[in-house]
């Protein structure tokens, strides 16, 4: 079915076939980037974890390797759980992870490279004192999971780690546990931090960032507090399938972290994608001096689709994290700088006049696997008085008409625009007389296909006195992961057209705003190459 063949991604990763959920204990080891990952060996829906294993020299090309982690003991027959790398200054890796046990309870569990000198960490070796560590009294036996990288706490120069979980009234909280070997631990009396709310916390993550102006560069887990510092504290909730963070401080001396501004605390505040974006983990790359995020990106059509197509989720590109500096309120996210090596043909289109009403092809043929970076200005009128509030995901999408948006690109469309996904800007005047923008992407039409979920994603955007609206838009197959205002807010959507495909998938500039006449100053668009994803030699 050449529809279903066109869905598989070409510069994303994934697994040769079958299902997989959350990225794994990345890390950096011998000049190979790792990457582990949630997989069933057996079929496209969630069962039977396990560790999937893949290699790369530049977190674009790929070798898959045999499984690193099969649950084969009482402690994680139920499956190989989520967990998080920590190498240790000696060059030891330490990888903890979450075993649901034949009881179905959720421990933590230590494995190490069986041999070390492999740079390709083929074989893992369970721990004799498995499970280091059981649910704590008082912590639901079922709710207790994904223990982050380890960080070491300057005060007493012991490790930390950190494990989600949720209390009796559904606050979703951080654990915090000290051990020096990795084997024992201590759980401390007070908690990383809680929030009422918001559920179980999922794949917590917890790092430090520079605040320094223009450092641009990522910090290691163990980078000691200090003036210049936060650190981000992230959790996956549960009950709503995304991934929030915040910024704030961390006190070594009580290992409590608090946020900047408690009305934007985690979970109630800002996520690393408005889209379809989960379970995703951080790891400090010591060789780029940057800290980079995957994030599994689920799909969005059926259970019977995926089933029938023999594959389910991907990877997100993986994305550079850093503080913004200018607005000094959240994070940049941004594809890391070797995706820009898959660029091959590229256009370029100055001045582009938009219309109130307006469609306009660009003309850069087939369009099923490219990047776009637009740049552009908006100049309206309004009236005067305010308008009601925008949200993206209550609204009709591109399709709706205010003064002053939506505008913006249409991707993976075909010539008649019966199938489209709308990545566009949207400015309101608030009650205050300040214009505020919201960046959003709508799949409403990006398919025929009716059995899949269509929505319309995004949020508000921050823009800064004298900046131009920008955007970059990586579209690869049913992928389409965009980046505002310099990955200030970011959207990830997943398509499954049944036209825009192969020869037939074009871009197109919009703006169906009323009151609005938009000038797209510079866009630049590339189509990129396919990344090698390559089967391991031995596997059969
Ligand atoms: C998140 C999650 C984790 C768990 C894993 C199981 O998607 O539910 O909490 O460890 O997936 O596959």
């Amino acid at each position: 079915n050449a529809m279903l063949a066109w869905q598989r991604t070409a510069f994303h990763f994934q697994p040769q076939k079958n299902w997989m959920n959350d990225p794994n204990g990345p890390l950096y080891y011998k000049g190979w980037y790792h990457l582990f990952y949630q997989w069933n060996p057996d079929g496209a829906v969630w069962g039977n974890i396990t560790w999937g294993h893949a290699v790369s020299r530049d977190l674009v090309h790929w070798l898959h390797l045999p499984l690193a982690m099969v649950p084969d003991h009482w402690y994680d027959i139920n499956g190989v759980w989520t967990g998080s790398a920590t190498q240790l200054p000696d060059g030891r890796i330490m990888m903890l992870y979450t075993g649901s046990t034949e009881d179905g309870v959720q421990v933590q569990l230590l494995a190490e490279p069986a041999d070390p000198s492999d740079p390709l960490l083929r074989r893992w070796a369970k721990s004799e004192a498995n499970p280091v560590l059981v649910p704590p009294p008082g912590v639901g036996l079922t709710d207790f999971r994904d223990p982050t990288t380890a960080w070491l706490n300057p005060a007493d120069k012991a490790w930390r780690i950190a494990i989600g979980s949720k209390n009796q009234e559904h606050a979703g909280l951080a654990l915090v546990y000290s051990t020096e070997d990795f084997v024992h631990y201590d759980l401390l009396p007070t908690l990383l931090h809680v929030v009422q709310g918001t559920g179980m916390w999922e794949c917590v993550d917890f790092y430090p960032v520079s605040a320094e102006l223009a450092a641009g560069v990522g910090l290691d887990t163990s980078a000691a507090p200090g003036p210049g510092v936060k650190h981000v504290l992230k959790a996956s909730l549960d009950y709503d399938r995304n991934d929030y963070y915040a910024i704030g401080t961390y006190d070594p001396a009580t290992d409590r972290w608090a946020p900047d501004d408690a009305a934007i605390d985690v979970g109630i505040g800002l996520r690393y994608d408005y889209g379809k974006f989960y379970a995703s983990k951080t790891f400090y790359d010591p060789v780029g001096r940057r800290r980079v995020l995957w994030g599994w990106i689920g799909e969005s059509d059926s259970e019977r689709a995926d089933v029938l197509k023999g594959w389910a989720s991907l990877q997100s590109i993986p994305r550079t994290v850093l503080m913004d500096t200018k607005t000094g309120s959240n994070l940049l996210q941004w594809p890391v700088v070797e995706v820009e090596n898959l660029r091959m043909r590229g256009k370029r289109f100055d001045g582009l006049d938009l219309q109130p009403g307006s469609v306009v092809p660009l003309d850069v043929g087939r369009a099923t696997q490219f990047q776009v970076q637009a740049g552009a200005a908006a100049a309206g009128s309004v009236a005067a008085g305010a308008e009601a509030p925008y949200n993206c995901s209550a609204s009709a999408g591109a399709a709706g008409r205010g003064l002053l948006g939506p505008f913006g690109l249409l991707v993976v469309a075909d010539d008649s625009l019966s199938e489209q996904t709308a990545v566009y800007f949207y400015l309101v005047r608030g009650a205050d007389g300040k214009l505020s923008t919201h960046f959003c992407q709508d799949a409403f039409r990006s398919s025929r296909a009716n059995d899949l979920v269509k929505a319309v994603y995004g949020s508000s955007v921050p823009v800064l006195t004298g900046e131009d609206l920008s955007v970059r838009i990586l579209v690869d197959h049913s992928i389409v992961e965009s980046f505002a205002q310099g990955g200030r807010t970011c959207i990830t959507s997943r398509v499954y057209p049944t036209k825009a495909i192969y020869d037939s998938a074009r871009v197109f500039l919009f703006n169906n705003a009323t009151n609005v006449n938009v000038t797209a100053k510079s866009i630049k668009i590339w189509e990129l190459n396919s990344a090698y994803i390559r089967p391991y030699p031995d596997s059969s």
